[in-house]
């Protein structure tokens, strides 16, 4: 039994809060990871990005493989809006951000080198909308790499966390860390199957 969020993340205010958290630590190793995956500084293609959000682990994509052009989908049009503002010029020529909400997704074009997405899969009232746009938008051996969060194991887990890394922040970034149900939660071992 899956625990959503709300699908899209339209409100001003909660996409001012999620544009300015600070998830350097957990982006900047989400591109680490792929890199040593990639294997190939030199790599290039097109990549697509699923969720994009504001933007953050796009730019960093985009930076790490400068051999990449990416289009960026999101179906929140005051999150693509954010990502723009923050798109640095350098990199107007090799992002190009897409409204979008997955299933029902229309892209610039088919057959991607490389699909990405970060915390997207939690969003979606059906997991497979993210499966069928992996499987249409693939192309030819294209490299697919997807993270998402893990359910702590309890709630005084959770609050210890909250505080930990939250514990100044404003209420609405403590918020990310409370829209959790523990009584549902599943055994890590059940969600890697
Ligand atoms: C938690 S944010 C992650 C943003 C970004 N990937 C990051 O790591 O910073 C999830 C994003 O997915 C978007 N989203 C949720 N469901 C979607 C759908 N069905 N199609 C397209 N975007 C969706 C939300 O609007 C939100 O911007």
């Amino acid at each position: 039994q899956r625990i959503l969020e709300p699908e899209l993340m339209e409100e001003a205010a909660q996409v001012k809060a999620y544009a300015e958290a600070d998830f350097s630590e957990p982006h900047g190793h989400f591109i680490e990871l792929l890199k040593a995956a990639i294997d190939d500084p030199a790599f290039s293609g097109f990549a697509l990005d699923l969720g994009c959000g504001p933007g953050d682990v796009t730019v960093r994509f985009a930076r790490a493989f400068p051999g990449c052009t990416v289009h960026a989908v999101d179906g929140s049009l005051a999150m693509l809006e954010q990502a723009g503002r923050l798109l640095p010029k350098a990199l107007e020529q090799r992002i190009v951000y897409v409204q979008g909400r997955l299933p029902d997704l229309d892209l610039p074009r088919q057959g991607y080198d490389i699909i990405f997405s970060n915390s997207l899969l939690h969003h979606l009232p059906d997991p497979s909308a993210l499966w069928k746009t992996l499987l249409k938008y693939a192309g030819p051996g294209a490299r697919i790499a997807l993270m998402d969060l893990l359910r702590p194991h309890s709630k005084q887990q959770a609050q210890a966390l909250l505080n930990t890394y939250a514990g100044n922040e404003p209420e609405i970034k403590r918020v990310f860390g409370l829209v959790i149900d523990f009584d549902t939660r599943l055994p890590i071992d059940e969600v890697a199957a």
